[in-house]
Formats: C-alpha cells, structure tokens, sequence
C-alpha cells in the first residue's frame, strides 16, 4: 500500500498533494500530441517538489497499460486538460476584466502563461506554502509574469476581505473570479463564506468561473471508491475532501443579481473531442457518439459560469 500522503516531506512543508496532482495533470496534458492547453511550467513545477508520489508528467504512448499507480492520475488528465481549457477559454473571452482573482491559485500558470490585456492585475490567494513554492521555482525559471502578479497568502476558511483590500484589489472595478478545485477542499460554511465575498466584493461587469463541489456522502460505496483513489495515487481524498451538502454557487448568486449557466463535464468532453477513460485515449473520434461512453463521473460537479450585469 502507498505510503500515507500525511507523512511525506512535501506535506510537512504544507505544500497540498492536490495542488500537484493538478500541476502534473497539466504536465501530462501539454505532452499530448493533441493538446488542449500548453503549460510549459507544470512539469518543472511537479520535478522541483520531489515528491515520493509517482506522478506521470507524459502522456504515454499506451495510457491502458501504464503502471496501475499511475493509471488514476492519467485518467484525472483528461479531465484537467479540459477544466483548464475551459478556464482559459473563459478568461480569453469577450470581456476581460483588468482585475483578476484566482482563489485556491496552487500551481496554476496563467499569469505567466496567458495574454493579458495591458494593465491587467492578477491576484492569486493560497497558503504561503505553495505560493512561496511557485514564486520560487518560476523565479529559477526565469519566468515573468504577463501581468501585474500579486500573491496573496492567506486562508479562505477564514475572513480574508481585507487582506485583499489591504493589496490593492478595487471593489469599485469589475473583477473577474477563478475557483478552481477549490470548494471542493473547504467545508460547506466556508464555501458559502467565499461565494457571499466573491458577491460582496464585485462591482457590475464582474464575472466568475467557479468549479463546483458535489455532495459526498458517507456510503459505503463511496467511501469505497474514495479509498481505492488514495491507495492507488497516495492523495488522501477522503481527509481532504469536504463531504457534507455543498452550497449550490447558482442559489447563492443569482439572488445577488448574477446571471449564471451551467456546464456539465460530459459539455466539456464534447466541447474539446474527450472521453474519460484511458482505453478510449482520451480522446473521442468520428465513431465517438456510437462508442459506449463510460458513465458520468460522479464525483465530478461540472462548472458555473456566472456574470453581474
Ligand atoms: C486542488 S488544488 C487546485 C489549485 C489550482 N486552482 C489549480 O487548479 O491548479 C487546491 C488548492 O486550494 C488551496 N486551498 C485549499 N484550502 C484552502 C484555504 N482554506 N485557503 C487557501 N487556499 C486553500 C490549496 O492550497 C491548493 O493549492
């Protein structure tokens, strides 16, 4: 059995196996020769942890047959490539924001990796850990930012509005707001916390790209599956994840003037040409819609996407 995530080096540090499990999904996403997103930082991220997990930074030629460890974490690719994508595409659309939040940013790229509109601000909040970590590692990489980047340590499980204020972020200015693999990590108090702030603190033309937590309950069955994922990958997804009764972001947005669509994942894997499962590659084909698709992943809550005119 795989050594418990809790007693590793890098989570003495503080720096969350989840934040580099999504690094190296982006990894192995770049890698593929029909790639939906180009993160040319994410494996160097994922080497420069040294983890003692064995995570895939490639795509392999035959993704069936990779070892069992790392099967888990190439099928959880799939769906990172196109979460990111669909963050990205959503970031690049129509009407940017020259002011940018990304709550719970861990590794993600995208102040380096995007092209900002001139004068853009991008503000990242996460723990100091991880944003120490990444400041660092892009630093050795001589990376620059693409925008004015301002990292934010702090924790959204508690009152963080004036940390932010206190940075420079202008309630007065529209915002745009990334949520991305966040909620499912913060228990249902907090996840309304950070919703209702998101709301307080958007002026008219904000947006939000939130991707949502779903209900895990105790069953047997999932707790199941939940303990088959950590043994396999060493993530330790049961302590993790927050498991009682999300809060909808839709219900708590709209009565705050937003106007909100829904995207389901199986939208996503449509959208971009994947299917979520390593026997089909990935990818889908012309044949795609006659091939058996494999049920819709559960534990998935697809994405809100929601505007405040
Ligand atoms: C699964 S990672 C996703 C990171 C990033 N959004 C991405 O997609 O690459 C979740 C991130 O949320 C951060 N996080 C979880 N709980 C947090 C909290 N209470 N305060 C600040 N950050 C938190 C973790 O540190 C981690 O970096």
């Amino acid at each position: 059995m795989t050594e418990p995530a809790g007693s590793t080096e890098l989570e003495d540090q503080g720096l969350p196996l989840t934040a580099l499990a999504v690094a190296a999904g982006r990894a192995v996403e770049t890698s593929r020769a029909d790639a939906l997103v180009a993160d040319p930082f994410a494996s160097a991220l994922v080497v420069a942890a040294r983890s003692h997990l064995d995570l895939p930074t490639v795509w392999p030629a035959e993704p069936a047959e990779a070892p069992p460890l790392q099967q888990p974490l190439l099928l959880a690719s799939i769906y990172i490539g196109m979460r990111t994508r669909f963050i990205d595409d959503f970031l690049q659309s129509d009407t940017p924001t020259a002011q940018n939040v990304v709550l719970g940013a861990g590794l993600d790229t995208r102040a380096f990796r995007l092209d900002w509109p001139d004068g853009s601000k991008v503000f990242e909040i996460d723990s100091a850990t991880v944003l120490k970590f990444k400041a660092h590692v892009m630093s050795r990489l001589a990376a620059e930012p693409r925008c004015k980047l301002i990292s934010l340590p702090a924790d959204l499980s508690l009152p963080w509005r004036e940390q932010l204020l206190a940075t420079g972020f202008d309630p007065g200015q529209a915002t745009t707001w990334v949520l991305e693999g966040l909620l499912p990590y913060l228990d249902a108090a907090s996840q309304r916390a950070v919703l209702g702030e998101v709301a307080a603190l958007s002026a008219p033309g904000s947006r939000a790209v939130i991707e949502r937590a779903v209900a895990l309950p105790k069953t047997d069955d999932i707790e199941a599956k939940l303990r088959e994922f950590s043994e396999q990958t060493g993530l330790p997804m049961s302590e993790l994840l927050a498991r009682a009764d999300p809060p909808d972001p839709v219900e708590l947005l709209e009565p705050a003037g937003w106007r909100c669509s829904t995207h389901t994942v199986e939208e996503l894997c449509s959208m971009y040409g994947r299917v979520l499962s390593l026997d089909a590659s990935g990818t889908a084909n012309l044949a795609g819609s006659e091939r058996e698709q494999p049920s819709p992943d559960q534990s998935r809550g697809g994405f809100v996407t929601a505007w405040l005119p």
